[in-house]
């Protein structure tokens, strides 16, 4: 026994952002960005705190998994920075929901929401957690050199979460990295105040060399679905859908292309949001559930890549109102 989705839930910005907005104070146009990547839109926060984002996207989860927050056992939050350094995000989310459970963050970038469902399949294999609570939420918009039109047009900010209860739905998981501190990096700002501090402080912002992101990507991507497939002991044909993280489309278009996936089932929405990072999966599922896409025993396969550089894939059955 392992874990089933029993609910989702998410929360965006007010503000979307066109690629022509964007033209008008970046040497960029609509016609670069969709092309490239496909996408057209994205969400910014402006007055909202990504806090009460992920505060929002919780509640809406646990509403729909019919769960109340002090039943919950577990706390993850896939982020790669929330508000504050501490309390962690889940801290937060936490006492917004009224549970004492075990609460902390993981940093996986854009894989952290995979990374945190296999936490939770650790958790309920131990016997530690029956009901546990992943919130995903990421403030990109506020870690990119808004004058770098290779970076800044890429991504946007949201909030996404899903309830995870025991019982069956997980068919494998698979997760890895390739270390590299280069081709994706965004430093902290360190030690300005300090005294002591002797390190040149470097502007808060992602530097990244989008072609070997991107070779990496179309490879993860599909070293992880086929290693998922092997390990749950069905072919990538019999997915009924696939969540792949959305970054680009092409990414996503060329790691599956060897699969011969009809492109019914791979579900995207990068065109409205761009990239959110570990939000991505987690907006993408809650969406495509609300609209009634999944019947119960449809096989969804999650899969992503990110900074670090991270991968991973997740095959689990939609078992949602299983008790
Ligand atoms: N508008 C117009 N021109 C641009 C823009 C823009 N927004 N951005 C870059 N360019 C220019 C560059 O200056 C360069 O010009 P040059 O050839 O004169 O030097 C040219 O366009 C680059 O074009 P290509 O190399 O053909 O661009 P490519 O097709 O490789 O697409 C992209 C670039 C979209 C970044 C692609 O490499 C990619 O998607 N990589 C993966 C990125 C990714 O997935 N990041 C997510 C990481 S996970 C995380 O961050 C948490």
């Amino acid at each position: 026994m392992s874990f089933y989705i029993a609910g989702t839930g998410s929360a965006l910005p007010e503000k979307s952002v066109g690629n022509d907005d964007l033209a008008a104070f970046l040497d960029t146009s609509d016609e670069w960005i969709y092309t490239r990547t496909g996408i057209r839109r994205r969400r910014v926060l402006t007055h909202e705190k990504l806090n009460d984002l992920a505060i929002l996207s919780a509640r809406r989860a646990l509403e729909d998994a019919g769960v109340a927050g002090e039943r919950v056992d577990l706390i993850l939050c896939a982020t790669m920075r929330g508000d504050t350094v501490t309390p962690s995000l889940a801290c937060v989310v936490a006492e917004a929901v009224g549970s004492h459970a075990p609460a902390f963050d993981v940093n996986a970038a854009c894989v952290g929401v995979l990374y945190c469902m296999e936490i939770v399949d650790s958790f309920f294999a131990a016997g530690k957690a029956e009901t546990a609570l992943i919130v995903s939420a990421e403030a990109m918009s506020k870690l990119l050199n808004w004058e770098d039109r290779s970076t800044c047009v890429l991504f946007g900010d949201g909030a996404g979460a899903l309830v995870l209860k025991k019982g069956a739905g997980r068919l494998a998981g698979v997760l890895s990295t390739d270390p590299d501190s280069h081709v994706i990096r965004m430093p902290h700002i360190e030690g300005m105040n300090s005294p002591y501090n002797q390190s040149e402080p470097q502007p808060l912002c992602m530097h990244m060399d989008g072609g070997e992101v991107y070779k990496f990507a179309v490879n993860a991507m599909g070293r992880n679905i086929a290693e998922v497939c092997r390990r749950a002991g069905i072919a990538p044909a019999e997915v009924d859908w696939y969540l792949p993280h959305q970054a680009n489309i092409r990414i996503i278009d060329a790691s599956l292309r060897k699969f011969k996936i009809r492109k019914e089932k791979v579900l995207t929405n990068i065109a409205e949001y761009g990239n959110m990072s570990a939000t991505s999966v987690s907006v993408l599922l809650d969406e495509f559930a609300r609209r009634g896409t999944f019947r119960r025993g449809d096989k969804l396969l999650f899969v992503a890549f990110g900074a670090g550089l991270t991968s991973g894939a997740v095959l689990a059955e939609w078992n949602k109102g299983a008790e």
